[in-house]
């Protein structure tokens, strides 16, 4: 019986290969190569941190009452009797490791980017995967809106570079831990009465962190919620203002974006800022792009300094599946990774020629490869056409003999002659 990938993952191939569009190699490539430059454009730097971590990193980080730790979570035991998991997120790695290297010294604030796999036992549906890809930015050490909407704006920009259409920001503020406190008692007193009402799950999110039954994709409980009292009526006032300047800095920068109070996250180490990006145009996975905020808290819960921190994680299939159910213009400047000239031999001389024109072309950057089963002429033109490459070049003794050698422009089918001498040059390549 052949082995068979495990539920809810997927391979990324090149080109053709792939078996859905957005699983094409190079479309990642190009994406992240996005990122990257944007990251540099923006100040952030590059972290990579390991695939799994101690399990108690997130149970402590992102929250013993969180879906992800309470029921999605990929743990093992290793060899040495200790729990370990597979990296569901990426914040708690991040200030982990901020605080192991001391960063704090090295001044302040500090902004980071990665772009991982991170892994969830989740139920797989569109745009839901047990391992999906997240880019994250994340920034320690910066407390003022600023920062928030430096965030947001890098995160929009992103999704306006990729061709991602109707895009918006949903904004909100958990406040401080004392606003949330008494919201909290407030929410409990408004839900009491409807309990029996309420879907089972929000039943028990009320028990056990009722602000995320303001979150419930459930109607019925929507229908509810709507009326419940808001979190920005219990905002402590430096929160309050914290909120208003941020909203001030988007309104100036024109970044678009609705406040929704019955936005709160599911994770339990945000305060103040939270947002979710969310496309609206009806085609592409419904779900969030990416989401973030502000987590204070976190690094003195992991035993280090009281920095306060914020930051995003977006979703690179949801962002790829979107671009093409948008025909993102992006997607026509794809690189691709088919040779530029394929070179077939026929004949033992050939062959020794063509091997050291090979060596001779790459040397000078040209993507340049061989037919080396020496199949016959057909079989081999066949296989040229499907390589993708964009000339091909037959040398049988006909071209060993001459000074010029044919090549085939695969697209429009012509040929042109050029000399060995100038074939390592790549002048033919450019026109
Ligand atoms: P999150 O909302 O859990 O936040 O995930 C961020 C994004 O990752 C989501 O908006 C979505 O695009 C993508 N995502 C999450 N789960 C899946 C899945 N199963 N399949 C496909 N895509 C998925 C965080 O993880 C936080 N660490 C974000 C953050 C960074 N907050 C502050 N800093």
């Amino acid at each position: 019986m052949k082995v068979k990938s495990p539920i809810g993952v997927f391979d990324l191939l090149p080109g053709l290969l792939a078996s859905d569009p957005w699983k094409r190699v190079e479309l990642w490539q190009a994406v992240e190569q996005e990122i990257r430059s944007l990251c540099r454009i923006y100040g952030f730097g590059e972290v990579r941190t390991p695939v799994f971590e101690c399990t108690e990193l997130f149970q402590k980080g992102t929250g013993e009452g969180t879906d992800i730790v309470t029921k999605e979570m990929y743990n093992f035991e290793d060899l040495g009797g200790r729990s370990m998991t597979l990296r569901p997120e990426g914040t708690p790695p991040l200030a982990r490791a901020f605080l192991e290297h001391g960063v704090q010294n090295q001044g302040l604030p500090q902004k980071f980017f990665y772009i991982a796999p991170m892994f969830r036992y989740e139920r797989p549906q569109a745009g839901r995967y047990r391992q999906h890809h997240q880019f994250g930015a994340e920034v320690i050490g910066g407390s003022t809106p600023d920062q928030d909407a430096e965030l947001i704006d890098l995160l929009t920009t992103l999704y306006r570079r990729l061709g991602l259409k109707n895009v918006s920001i949903v904004l909100n503020s958990l406040g401080g831990a004392e606003a949330r406190q008494a919201f909290r008692k407030a929410l409990l007193d408004f839900l009491a009465p409807h309990r029996e009402k309420l879907s089972a799950d929000s039943q028990k999110r009320m028990d056990q962190n009722p602000l995320r039954v303001l979150d419930s994709k459930d109607p019925a409980d929507q229908a509810i919620v709507a009326h419940a009292p808001s979190i920005l009526d219990f905002l402590d006032q430096e929160s309050a203002d914290h909120f208003a300047e941020l909203r001030r800095i988007l309104d100036r920068s024109k970044i678009p974006y609705e406040v929704s109070p019955r936005l709160v996250r599911g994770l339990d180490y945000y305060n103040r800022t939270v947002f979710e990006a969310v496309c609206r145009s009806g085609s592409g996975p419904s779900a969030s792009l990416g989401g973030g905020g502000r987590y204070d808290g976190l690094l003195h819960l992991l035993g280090g300094a009281d920095l306060p921190a914020t930051g995003f994680g977006t979703g690179l299939e949801r962002i790829i599946q979107t671009m093409i159910a948008h025909e993102s213009p992006f997607l026509q400047k794809l690189p691709s990774h088919a040779p530029d000239l394929l070179l077939i031999a026929l004949g033992e001389e050939a062959r020794l020629r063509c091997l050291d024109l090979l060596g001779e072309l790459r040397r000078a950057g040209i993507a340049a490869s061989m037919d080396f089963a020496n199949k016959k002429l057909g079989k081999a033109m066949r296989y040229a056409n499907s390589s993708g490459a964009k000339y091909v070049m037959v040398v049988g003794d006909t071209e060993l003999s001459h000074e010029e050698v044919k090549m085939k422009e695969m697209a429009t089918g012509e040929e042109r002659s050029v000399r060995w001498d100038q074939l390592s040059s790549g002048q033919w390549l450019k026109g």
